[in-house]
């Protein structure tokens, strides 16, 4: 299981790597956006520089021409480094250039992922990762969770050497979901993976055994 985060805060991104299991960060430029770093590279290696290069970095392209597409995936290797995992979105021209990518040796992440023909493709494209939106498909009245399962079921048949990220999420139980269908691996915001700790009963269950153990070795006491 991977746990991702979809954010380029520097906060968000130093307290969620500090407190939990994160393997990564992944962007988009509506997530970019939210940011708007003056500097979008300069931002994106100070990312890399608090995840460190064992922590996987995806980072979007914006061109909609597979030529161009692989252009910035070239000024991305130069601006941040070359272990960067390109998100290509899995259009007609985005297959293309995960093609020419990979054959480069390049990280490729399939992203936009709303159906399980386009998953399909992205695994024999090569892709590393593929991400399945799944509120936006949720949403359209599509049922994201079949199709996790029915692309993991691929996968581990076919022994392909990808994992399915799953993204687009606006709830916590969605997350849960996901990994219950068989996604390897989420990417979601910070604000929803701390939710995993928002639940009174875990600080009452802290509360009342510290109050125990107060009461036998005075208050405020330590193990220390
Ligand atoms: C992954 O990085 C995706 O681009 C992202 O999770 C999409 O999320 P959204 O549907 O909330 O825009």
């Amino acid at each position: 299981m991977e746990f991702i985060l979809d954010t380029i805060n520097l906060e968000e991104i130093r307290d969620g790597v500090d407190h939990m299991p994160i393997v990564g960060i992944t962007s988009n430029p509506s997530i970019v956006k939210k940011t708007s770093p003056k500097d979008f590279f300069g931002h994106m290696r100070q990312v890399r520089e608090i995840i460190g290069m064992s922590r996987c970095l995806h980072v979007q392209i914006v061109a909609t021409k597979a030529e161009d597409m692989i252009a910035e995936a070239h000024t991305i290797f130069k601006e941040i480094d070359d272990q960067v995992y390109i998100k290509v979105p899995t259009s007609y021209e985005g297959v293309k250039a995960m093609k020419a990518l990979k054959a480069e040796g390049a990280n490729v992440t399939a992203t936009a992922v709303y159906t399980t023909m386009q998953a399909y493709m992205a695994l024999e494209a090569g892709a590393d990762y593929l991400a399945p939106y799944f509120n936006r498909i949720a949403n359209l009245g599509g049922d994201p969770v079949a199709l996790i399962s029915n692309v993991a079921k691929r996968i581990e048949e076919g022994h392909y050497d990808c994992k399915i990220l799953a993204a687009s999420f606006h709830a916590l139980s969605q997350v849960e979901e996901a990994l219950n269908a068989g996604s390897q691996a989420v990417t979601a915001p910070y604000g929803i993976l701390k939710t995993v700790f928002a639940n009174p009963n875990i600080d009452k269950a802290v509360n009342d055994f510290n109050s125990d153990w107060y009461d036998v070795y005075g208050q405020d006491t330590s193990i220390c």
